[in-house]
């Protein structure tokens, strides 16, 4: 069966180190949605690895990992990670599939997302400049270039050629950006053709039948509930839907084949790029905040905005995400503070609003009621069970438990593998 793991926040939640924790249960790991905007930490025996597009079980040896049809591939985003893999030992080859049907990043895309969110002025997204939003953009309009048509060197041309017609209009007379060659492209990315056909497969037939066998896999999702392109603060969003129903368009599976579905929250919050953000703190404390656990985004390295845990927000990411259990990350960032504030409502001219506001009007002007509770000054980073926790920091996990309706079954102390309290 299937089992997801969503973000409930707006990414960088440590779902990375999460699934990577989760993976030695199961037998596949598949991304479902997003592209190398996406950044995820994995932590083993002193050695990091960032993943933007490979799924963060690739560590195992005995684990297949599977890139969906929902996910927007940068090829030359894959081949580096692929080569930092390689350099660290570990092989990728028969232990990674490609979908045939997801959308290829090209350059015109990447240039595309950057120039764009230069004009959009004061309507500045901050997005990762990864060219995420202008693939999924082409996918819709019917222009995209999927795995299939790029591995094969005619229809690859063919796309190509018609895809660049309106963009280099677009670069010449619109944005003043200088014009791209098919046939240059089509030459600088002869290699990736190549190299990627090795990995190509019907990944929703092959997850399907393994599925059927009786082996166990986890849907790793990108970003989080609140950069979901239909529910997330639009349009400060992501072009995709990371939310748990995203998974099975984005792999080709059943919902009736997915068995849970684990939330990843941050004890806090924190957000990189432009949008609405209640309970972010602008003082010296969300600057403590940043620093002890460096929030600089995996991806871009741009500072994380940080603020306080908002059970608003991640109430109503359970709730759509139909999450059946919650991994509490990064507790230990919160170590040493004397005041730890959780945000349980808005309030908006006069009224209290309990639920997350579609209206990003009301949203972004909001003010938010807080309930406080006394912080710990243990060092928690060793704890191996609950029990051994702070009386405050269960006091605060029981807190947010209460406030969201969800059960806490994990607790992340660190960022290595092995930090993390089982409850
Ligand atoms: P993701 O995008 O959700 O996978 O999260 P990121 O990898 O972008 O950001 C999470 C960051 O926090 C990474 O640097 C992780 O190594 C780190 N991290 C994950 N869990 C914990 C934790 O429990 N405590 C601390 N201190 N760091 C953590
Ligand atoms: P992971 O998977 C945090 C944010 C960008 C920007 C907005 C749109 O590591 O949690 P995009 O490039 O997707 O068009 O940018 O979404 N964003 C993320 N923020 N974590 C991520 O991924 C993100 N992926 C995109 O900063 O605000
Ligand atoms: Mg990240």
């Amino acid at each position: 069966m299937v089992e997801v793991v969503v973000g409930t926040q707006w990414g960088d939640e440590g779902k990375g180190k999460v699934i990577d924790y989760l993976a030695k249960n199961v037998d596949i790991i598949a991304r479902y949605q997003g592209g190398a905007n996406a950044g995820h930490t994995v932590v083993v025996n002193n050695n990091k690895f960032v993943f933007h597009l490979i799924p963060s079980g690739i560590l195992y040896s005995d684990k297949i990992c599977v890139i969906g049809n929902g996910v927007v591939i940068d090829p030359v985003a894959l081949f580096e990670e692929i080569e930092y893999l390689k350099k660290n030992g570990i092989d990728v080859e028969n232990k990674l599939y490609i979908a045939e049907n997801a959308h290829i990043t090209l350059p015109y895309h990447k240039i595309l997302d950057q120039v764009e969110d230069k004009f959009r002025g004061r309507g500045k997204l901050g997005t990762t400049g990864r060219g995420i939003g202008t693939t999924y953009t082409d996918k819709y309009a019917r222009i995209g270039i999927r795995v299939v048509d790029f591995i094969d060197d005619d229809v690859f041309m063919e796309k190509l050629k018609i895809a660049l017609e309106l963009k280099n209009y677009l670069f010449k007379e619109y944005y003043k950006e200088e014009i791209l060659s098919s046939e240059k492209i089509f030459k600088e990315y002869e290699f990736y053709r190549n190299e990627m056909k090795k990995f190509v497969i019907n990944t929703s037939l092959y997850l399907n039948e393994e599925i059927e066998k009786g082996k166990k896999v986890l849907a790793e999702g990108a970003q989080g509930t609140f950069l979901d392109i239909d529910f997330g603060t639009y349009p400060y969003v992501t072009a995709s839907n990371p939310i748990s129903g995203g998974a099975c368009i984005g792999l080709g599976i059943s919902p009736k084949k997915i068995e849970k579905i684990i939330g990843v929250a941050k004890a806090y919050t924190t957000r990189v790029g432009m949008g609405p953000f209640p309970t972010e703190i602008k003082d010296n404390l969300g600057e403590r905040l940043r620093s002890i656990g460096n929030e600089f985004g995996a991806t871009t390295g741009r500072p994380r905005r940080c603020g306080w845990f908002d059970a608003v927000l991640v109430k109503f990411a359970c709730i759509i995400n139909g999450i059946d259990e919650i991994v509490l990350t990064k507790l230990d960032v919160l170590t040493g503070f004397e005041k730890i504030k959780i945000g349980v409502a808005y309030k908006y001219e006069g009224k209290i609003i309990e639920n997350y506001p579609l209206n990003s009007k009301i949203f972004s002007n909001c003010d938010v009621i807080y309930e406080e509770i006394d912080g710990w000054n243990e060092d928690i980073s060793k704890v191996k069970s609950y029990k051994e926790l702070p009386k405050n920091a269960k006091k605060y996990i029981e807190k947010i438990e209460e406030k969201i309706n969800v059960k806490i079954t994990k607790i992340s102390t660190g960022f290595l593998r092995e930090q993390i309290i089982e409850r």
